[in-house]
């Protein structure tokens, strides 16, 4: 990315130049989050904070219940609301998320320990490109939630970090429809796009891993690495 276009770059979550995509069991699926987290949520959503959309939380829940990880690592914690979700429906798991942003992680610190989880969560404070390089053992579900364009840039840590059988779980790989051409491509978002497109192509390609992409909310790309 050149300097014109950093400049020109802010987060797509917050582009309002182009309306939200809404896919099309949006409508129909019908939220079931723990007490604890139905006000933490609005109060973000109130405040701008890229939180997950109703739909790709229900999903994620789901696919944590199915899972049943023991280990869960999160990239883009935000102020925590899909951490506690997946910690509250998988009650024996223990959760690492990585957080750029220091105001967003001390808020997600409060939320951990306001839902009584802080002793199942690791929260590293910092750019996940450095804290992953730093972290070892294996896990058995990512909730790849950060910044789209390093999802590809990230492709390698998460595969050595990833348990065999474990599960990526990629949020937003349709991008406002930008990515599977349902929408036009705003220019400053090219890069963006060609990026996800990189990503999507690698896990693909990867023989260790097996991937669908699915339609919920703004596009989940769900890897498992194969035994
Ligand atoms: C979409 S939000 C995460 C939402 C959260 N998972 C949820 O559903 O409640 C993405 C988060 O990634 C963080 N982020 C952005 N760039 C990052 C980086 N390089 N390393 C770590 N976190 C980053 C942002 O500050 C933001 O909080």
């Amino acid at each position: 990315m050149d300097e014109r276009e950093k400049q020109n770059f802010t987060y797509a979550h917050n582009d309002t130049s182009v309306p939200e995509r809404i896919s099309r069991t949006a409508n129909v699926n019908v939220a079931d989050f723990p007490d604890v987290v139905r006000d933490m949520r609005l109060d973000a959503f109130g405040r701008n904070i890229p939180v997950s959309s109703d739909e790709t939380l229900a999903f994620l829940r789901i696919c944590v219940a199915m899972a049943k990880p023991r280990k869960i690592l999160e990239i883009g914690t935000a102020v925590g609301v899909s951490g506690i979700c997946m910690l509250k429906i998988c009650p024996s798991a223990e959760l690492t998320t990585i957080e750029k942003n220091a105001e967003f992680a001390s808020e997600a610190r409060r939320n951990f320990e306001k839902a009584g989880l802080s002793d199942r969560v690791t929260l590293l404070e910092g750019d996940a490109a450095d804290k992953l390089v730093g972290l070892c053992g294996q896990f058995d579900f990512i909730f790849l939630d950060g910044p789209k364009v390093q999802y590809v840039k990230y492709l390698p840590e998460l595969k050595r970090l990833l348990a065999s059988g474990g599960v990526i779980f990629a949020d937003d790989v349709l991008l406002y429809g930008w990515v599977n051409g349902e929408n036009p491509v705003p220019p400053k978002r090219r890069m963006l796009v060609e990026h996800i497109r990189e990503y999507l192509a690698a896990v693909q390609n990867e023989k260790s891993l097996t991937t669908t992409i699915v339609d919920v909310g703004d596009g989940v790309a769900l890897s498992v690495k194969c035994k």
